[in-house]
């Protein structure tokens, strides 16, 4: 086990396997930045399956356990199944997890869990189609999204959780619709803070739904009571429906946040390392895993960058001055998440 200078340690990776997608979502890739012509990494810049599977047997050996496969969106990329299939063979790997949009899950659910694809979390805004539209920049109505989602509970994901990040004035209104649906078919439902992740989204904190008013608009209708993590370090706060049917999970990232538990490294695509959703430089891994490098010196590359870590952007947030709140950030199509 690493330790960084906080005393967290490394426990999971988050792996994003290419920074294209097929949705153009106004918080993440907005349509304007990313047209037509916008350059995304070309085939030679992204790490090959071969690397990101060597990378992980080395990240296991420093403590990791879970890893979770993001972009971009993750079923873009080509023979995703098949790095699923080299990742599950990793020995050590016991969550093995996914966070997609589902556009493809027809094409692909069954491949995944055939390969050895544990859970899949679905992203999904809202259930009214104009919404979500706009919002995915028109690129998929609702009913793409759920029949991806129904091709995985055909293929045996269960539970499946499904992500909406929550924006005041955009899909607010369309959480307890979501937490209803979510509930009758056994989801479980995660809404999540709008964040300032990266630099194109024109966050603003008036964007932002509480937690806690998202969880008091759900219980008036559905009543809910509080319940313990499921794990140290999750970043859900968990909520239970007072009858019985099921959980919510809602991501406070800026009103609650949970850097003090944070044990996530990001690897973007082109195999740099971000300690921080928030980060603005990476640490290049694929220069010396294409020189030849030994894998006692990857990890030590990765040994050096996990116990300088000091990172705790949403604790620090509020207290921020002007000047790092507009320093240039990773973009979350880089990381995933
Ligand atoms: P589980 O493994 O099921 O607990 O999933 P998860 O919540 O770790 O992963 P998911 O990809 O579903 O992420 C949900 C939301 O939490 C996304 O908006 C992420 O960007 C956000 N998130 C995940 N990890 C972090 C983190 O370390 N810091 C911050 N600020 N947000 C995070
Ligand atoms: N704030 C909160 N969540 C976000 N996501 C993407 N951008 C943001 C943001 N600005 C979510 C996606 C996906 C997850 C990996 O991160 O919707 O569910
Ligand atoms: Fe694609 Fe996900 Fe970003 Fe939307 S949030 S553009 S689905 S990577
Ligand atoms: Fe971890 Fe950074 Fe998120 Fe805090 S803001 S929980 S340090 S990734």
């Amino acid at each position: 086990m690493i330790h960084d200078q906080l005393n967290r340690v490394l426990r999971d990776v988050r792996i994003s396997v290419t920074d294209r997608c097929n949705f153009r979502c106004t918080y993440c890739m907005p349509a304007e930045v990313f047209g037509e012509s916008f350059q995304f990494l070309s085939h030679f810049d992204i790490l090959s399956f071969e690397e990101i599977t060597r990378l992980t047997h080395v990240l296991v050996k420093l403590g990791v356990v879970k890893v979770r496969l993001t972009g971009g969106e993750p079923l873009v990329r080509k023979d995703i199944e098949q790095l699923t299939a080299m990742l599950a063979q990793v020995g050590g790997v016991d969550d093995l997890t996914m966070t997609t949009n589902a556009y493809l899950l027809p094409q692909k659910a069954q491949a995944l869990k055939d390969a050895g694809l544990r859970r899949i979390t679905v992203s999904l805004d809202s259930l009214d189609d104009a919404v979500f539209r706009r919002l995915n920049g028109n690129r998929a109505g609702v009913q793409q999204v759920l029949e991806g989602i129904a091709a995985a509970e055909q293929a045996g994901f269960s539970p499946i959780k499904i992500n909406a990040v929550v924006q005041r004035g955009v899909n607010d209104h369309t959480i307890v619709d979501l937490a209803r649906w979510a509930k009758e078919r056994g989801h479980i439902m995660r809404f999540i803070e709008f964040m300032d992740v990266g630099n194109l989204n024109g966050w603003r904190m008036e964007h932002v739904v509480p937690a806690r008013e998202i969880a008091q608009r759900i219980h008036a209708v559905l009543p809910l009571e509080p319940t313990e993590r499921s794990y140290r370090g999750e970043v859900a706060m968990r909520f239970r429906y007072q009858d019985g049917g099921g959980e919510i999970g809602i991501i406070a990232s800026v009103t609650q946040p949970f850097c003090g538990d944070c044990t996530r490294l990001r690897l973007s695509a082109e195999g740099k390392l971000y300690t921080c959703l928030f980060g603005t430089e990476g640490v290049d891994l694929r220069e010396p895993l294409r020189a030849g490098a030994s894998d006692a010196e990857l990890e030590q590359i990765i040994v050096n960058t996990w116990t300088r870590r000091t990172d705790r952007y949403s604790e620090d947030r509020t207290a921020l001055t002007d000047d790092a709140h507009t320093r240039r950030k990773v973009e979350m199509y880089h990381i995933g998440g």
